[in-house]
């Protein structure tokens, strides 16, 4: 616990480390990278160079300051973080490391406003938030070791199956070497991938696009343009290629409700998706699945999703190409605007929408979809990447 003069100190100091967050936190990850070679594997390199990262811790410093009397308020800020973490087995002596760079990144950019008092109230508010996010994170682990089929840390896996889906996009079938079963995780979760690219060691999440049967997991990669890990994954691992997996995680779950679906996904966006509508299905509700294409190329899985459609009166497939080429056979084309998504939107109340996409997509859809009457807290999305403001 924090004193109350700790508190007050926070307070007073809280809007110069605001002012200065994004210098901190830029300043805060090289020092610990040069620092603490180790923990920078875990970190997305180009998440550090489109400073996402950066801007998303400095994002959760400046909460939790302006929280710091309330910490309730930030309850699903942090179960984002945590689940993040846990995806990449992040262990409490990193916080250690963390902690010493965050606090001399602060002291390097407030200089002489950080004096012992204030030095005092931010290490003991870090510590705070640490111990707090350790806890969640401990019995997340202890919960995922105990499931059947689950585990903790890295497990090996081995590639059993690789099935290209569209020009761009690939499949993986992942099974464990070691022959056991593998936990149930909740649709729309993700895994955290550990492998070696070019002899560095790398982390990637990939949503798992697969309901789960406790074999094995299936994700699904687009090849990006000069992008590491996927350019590997597509280029050089064959089945039979081992690499390391960590629990599925995430929070981009179907929610309590017997209320329709709308899942609205663009292009890779489409991997979580599968699962939760297949999910939904089978608890009755009626899902509405829409994804967004440049045409037929690059869409994945029509065959699996016209087969759901084929099994399920109440699944709605529409296909919505960009770019239509000679051939291609969209329900709709163009931009998926407040006009096309009005015309899917179905009667019956309840309705929760799941979008999943490139940034200004799920700006553009979420934004549409508001101005049609849906409630914020209606509305879900899962960045394939560090959370960012959409605006
Ligand atoms: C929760 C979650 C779920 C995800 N699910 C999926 C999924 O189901 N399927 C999927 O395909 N992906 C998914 N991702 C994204 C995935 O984790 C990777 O980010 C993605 O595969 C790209 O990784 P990469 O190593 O290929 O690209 P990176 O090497 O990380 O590069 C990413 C982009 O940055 C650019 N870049 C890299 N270096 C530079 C540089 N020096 N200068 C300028 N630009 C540069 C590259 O051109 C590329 O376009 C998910 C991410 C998260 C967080
Ligand atoms: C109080 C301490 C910490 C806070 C407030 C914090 C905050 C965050 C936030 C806000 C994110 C982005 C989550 C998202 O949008 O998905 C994140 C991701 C991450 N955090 Fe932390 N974190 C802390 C400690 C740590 C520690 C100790 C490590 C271990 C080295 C760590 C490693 C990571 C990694 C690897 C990611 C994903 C980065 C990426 O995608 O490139 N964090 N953290």
């Amino acid at each position: 616990m924090l004193t109350p003069n700790q508190i007050a100190v926070i307070k007073a100091t809280a809007p110069a480390v605001a002012a200065n967050a994004n210098r901190i936190t830029g300043t805060f990850y090289p020092l610990m990278f040069e620092r603490f070679p180790e923990v920078r594997s875990v970190f997305n390199q180009s998440h550090q160079r489109s400073s996402a990262q950066p801007e998303a811790l400095a994002n959760a410093i400046i909460a939790y300051a302006s929280n710091i009397d309330r910490l309730e308020v930030l309850g699903p800020a942090v179960e984002g973080i945590v689940q993040k973490h846990v995806s990449l087995n992040i262990t409490p002596d990193q916080y250690e490391i963390v902690g010493t760079c965050l606090m001399e990144a602060i002291g390097k950019v407030l200089g002489e406003a950080v004096t012992a008092e204030v030095a005092d109230a931010w290490g003991a508010a870090y510590w705070q938030l640490a111990r707090l996010l350790i806890a969640a994170e401990e019995q997340e682990y202890a919960r995922k070791a105990a499931l059947s089929g689950g585990w903790r840390g890295a497990r090996r896996f081995k590639i059993v199956e690789k099935t290209p889906e569209s020009t761009v996009i690939t499949s993986f079938r992942l099974a464990p070497v070691d022959g056991g079963p593998v936990m149930d995780f909740l649709p729309g979760q993700y895994l955290g991938l550990r492998l070696a690219v070019g002899g560095e060691t790398v982390h990637r999440n990939y949503s798992l696009s697969a309901s789960p049967n406790g074999r094995d997991y299936r994700i699904s990669v687009k090849r990006e343009p000069h992008g590491l890990v996927s350019a590997f994954l597509h280029d050089s691992v064959q089945v039979g290629d081992m690499l390391d997996a960590y629990p599925p995680a995430g929070e981009f779950v179907l929610r309590d409700g017997t209320g329709p679906l709308l899942l609205v996904t663009g292009g890779v966006g489409q991997t979580p998706a599968l699962p939760l509508a297949e999910q939904a299905l089978a608890a009755g509700r009626t899902v509405i699945y829409v994804h967004a294409a440049l045409n037929g190329s690059v869409h994945a899985f029509r065959g699996q999703v016209d087969r759901l459609a084929a099994l399920h009166q109440s699944f709605k497939p529409v296909y919505c190409y960009a770019d239509p080429q000679p051939g291609d056979r969209p329900h709709m084309t163009g931009l998926l605007d407040r006009d096309r998504l009005a015309a899917l939107l179905p009667d019956e109340d309840g309705l929760h929408a799941y979008v999943v996409g490139p940034k200004p997509f799920m700006a553009a859809v979420i934004q549409a979809l508001t101005a049609l009457g849906l409630p914020p807290s209606s509305i879900v999305h899962e960045f394939f990447g560090p959370r960012e403001a959409l605006a």
